[in-house]
């Protein structure tokens, strides 16, 4: 498949279809991604998604996520259902690497453009509501890093049909969390669309797939799928700037015991403009290391559930209107002036954000979040990244069991 896979047809259907029919698409011990302030993650112990059983997801000491509608009927049996996730997002990992002669990398958002050191600051008179896990407290900042990237799971240019994606790693977070291998971490993944591809992962998943397989693969995928992958497909088209953009979590997360939110991001200046040269395939690195020099900062905001039908969460594929649920204020992602290092993109690469490195106050919440759990780890373990991996190889370590 050439480059651009999938997204390709976008351009070619835009014209042939009125609806939405665009397809597109640390190792932070060393993270020189930008400063060397950002220190790491500790190492521990990683769980093997291809072990039998698989983990429970929530341990035995944890309840289900509020309101819990399990997919297939039990947990059980959804859990063998993300074991089959994980094992194709592993052999997705694979063809991608074959088709595009390149190392293999993660399933989705392989493509860096920089990542970039913060903190984030909560407001001081924030909403009451908002105070739970690392939204809590007495609101000191707490140290962020920032990973911006590409959607699909290979290397291509920015001027590609491509979602775009911000993932904040809160640092240095105590407490439990779900995942083992970053004990320290609260992760929010966002893209730059208010609601994922698919209504749920069993929808996301065929995605994969046909996005791996090609033009005509990902076509056939947006027809049979209209009213549930349109919206974000519609929003792969190429992006001035990755500063400039919104970010929305796409799923839903508890926030507390009895709430239920999705997380957003917009520029903290919203008449903030930047028109890049697009000549260079990596433009968005130039534009954000440009734009690092004198600082990047986000607003964060999130949305509470006030509807279980307009405002629902086993349903991803539904936007959640700001008419039904506006916007709630938590404070901003900050991240000073600095210089990025033009050879920290690996180190940037090796480190690995998953909604499930996440306090019990934020546990994720619905069927295409409950998938992640395993889909992320499986493609963290394939390509050998996260805390206590090397930042400085080059090829990936063979993965901890074969699919
Ligand atoms: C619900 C909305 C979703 C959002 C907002 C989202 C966002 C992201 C982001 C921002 C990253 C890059 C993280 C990084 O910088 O390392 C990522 C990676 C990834 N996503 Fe998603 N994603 C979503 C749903 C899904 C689903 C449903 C699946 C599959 C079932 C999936 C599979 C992956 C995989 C395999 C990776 C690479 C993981 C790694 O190797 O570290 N995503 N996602």
């Amino acid at each position: 498949m050439g480059t651009g896979g999938a997204f390709g047809i976008v351009v070619a259907t835009t014209v042939i279809s009125p609806l939405h029919a665009w397809l597109a698409l640390l190792a932070l011990t060393t993270c020189g991604c930008a400063h060397e302030s950002v220190t790491a993650p500790p190492a521990a112990p990683t769980i093997d998604p291809n072990a039998e059983p698989l983990p429970p997801q929530t341990p035995e000491d944890d309840r289900p996520a509020l309101n819990t509608e399990y997919f297939l009927g039990s947990e059980t049996e959804e859990r063998a259902q993300f074991a089959a996730f994980a094992q194709k997002i592993q052999a997705i990992q694979k063809q991608a690497a074959a088709d595009h002669e390149q190392p293999v990398q993660r399933g989705f958002h392989a493509k860096s453009h920089a990542c970039l050191d913060g903190r984030l600051e909560l407001d001081r008179h924030r909403d009451p509501r908002t105070r739970f896990g690392v939204f809590a407290g007495d609101g000191a900042p707490k140290r962020v890093v920032v990973r911006f990237s590409n959607g699909v799971g290979w290397r291509q240019g920015d001027g590609e049909l491509d979602a775009r994606g911000m993932a904040i790693k809160v640092l240095d977070v105590p407490g439990r969390k779900y995942l083992p291998d970053e004990p320290g971490s609260q992760d929010f993944l966002m893209t730059n669309s208010p609601v994922p591809v698919g209504r749920d992962a069993v929808e996301f998943m065929k995605f994969a797939q046909a996005n791996a397989d090609g033009r005509l693969f990902g076509l056939f995928f947006l027809i049979g799928h209209a009213s549930t992958a349109s919206q974000a497909l519609s929003r792969t088209t190429p992006v001035n700037s990755m500063v400039t953009e919104r970010f929305w979590s796409g799923g839903t997360f508890h926030l507390g015991a009895h709430q239920a939110v999705k997380v957003s991001t917009r520029p903290c200046d919203l008449r903030l403009v930047r028109e890049p040269s697009r000549s260079s395939d990596d433009y968005l690195r130039a534009d954000l290391v440009d734009a690092a020099k004198s600082g990047v900062c986000m607003t964060l905001y999130v949305q509470f559930q006030t509807d279980p039908e307009r405002t629902p969460i086993e349903n991803a594929s539904i936007i959640w209107e700001e008419s039904d649920s506006p916007l709630v204020r938590v404070g901003k992602i900050v991240m000073p002036p600095q210089t990025v290092d033009p050879g920290a993109t690996k180190a940037c690469d090796q480190l690995a954000f998953s909604p499930w490195h996440s306090l019990p106050a934020h546990k994720p919440m619905g069927h295409t979040n409950r998938a992640r759990r395993y889909v992320y780890e499986a493609s963290r373990v394939l390509r050998g990244g996260g805390a206590g991996s090397s930042a400085g190889g080059s090829d990936p370590a063979p993965p901890a069991a074969s699919p």
